[in-house]
């Protein structure tokens, strides 16, 4: 469905060519500026990152660069298993992994609206874990987080940094990586 609505999007741009599969088999067809991979390496055990980050890196025209968007966490990796699967790895740990497939970080970024949402829903998943269901007003919770991140947004996502409280546990992050050691 998802995929569908790629196409439907960018039906419209004639340079761009969706391509539905495995990313673990995919060949680029020639040279790019620019690779971007979003919320996809966390979907990738360290052995396929690494493999996929090697295969595409010839890829880089002179100059490019790779742009990654990942779902990232303070501490050691986490990985999640059951029915939904991912790695949450930290950004010292993807500066490692990057650096063994021949990318520096040459910026890198926190993704700010992702973690003012992911705050909401961290918010939101303790009320109804600690709440009794006929108490939770569910409906009025989330209008009033929604309210409460919009107004207070940018300086309510700067609270828990300046009080050194580890919230929210997921944050997300730009890596904007170009080839070479750092
Ligand atoms: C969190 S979504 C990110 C969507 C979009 N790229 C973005 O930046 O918002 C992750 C996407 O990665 C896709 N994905 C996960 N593993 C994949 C794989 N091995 N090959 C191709 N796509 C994969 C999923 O199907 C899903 O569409």
């Amino acid at each position: 469905m998802l995929y569908r609505a790629l196409e439907r999007r960018c039906a419209r741009y004639s340079n761009i060519h969706p391509v539905h599969g495995n990313v673990m088999s995919f060949e680029p067809d020639g040279r790019t500026d620019l690779i971007f991979l979003g919320g996809l390496l966390m979907y990738l055990n360290e052995e396929d990152v690494i493999a996929l980050l090697r295969r595409l890196l010839p890829f880089l025209e002179p100059g490019g660069m790779m742009l990654c968007r990942e779902s990232t966490v303070r501490g050691d990796t986490v990985v999640r298993r059951g029915d939904y699967q991912a790695v949450y790895r930290s950004v010292p740990d993807y500066r490692r992994i990057f650096g063994q497939c021949g990318l520096s970080i040459r910026h890198v970024e926190r993704n700010e609206p992702y973690v003012l949402m992911q705050m909401g829903c961290e918010l939101v998943k303790t009320w109804k874990e600690t709440v009794p269901e006929r108490f939770q007003a569910l409906r009025g919770i989330g209008h009033l987080t929604y309210f409460m991140f919009r107004l207070g947004n940018p300086w309510i996502t700067r609270v828990s940094k300046f009080l050194g409280i580890p919230f929210p546990k997921l944050e997300n992050h730009f890596f904007v990586l170009e080839p070479g050691m750092s």
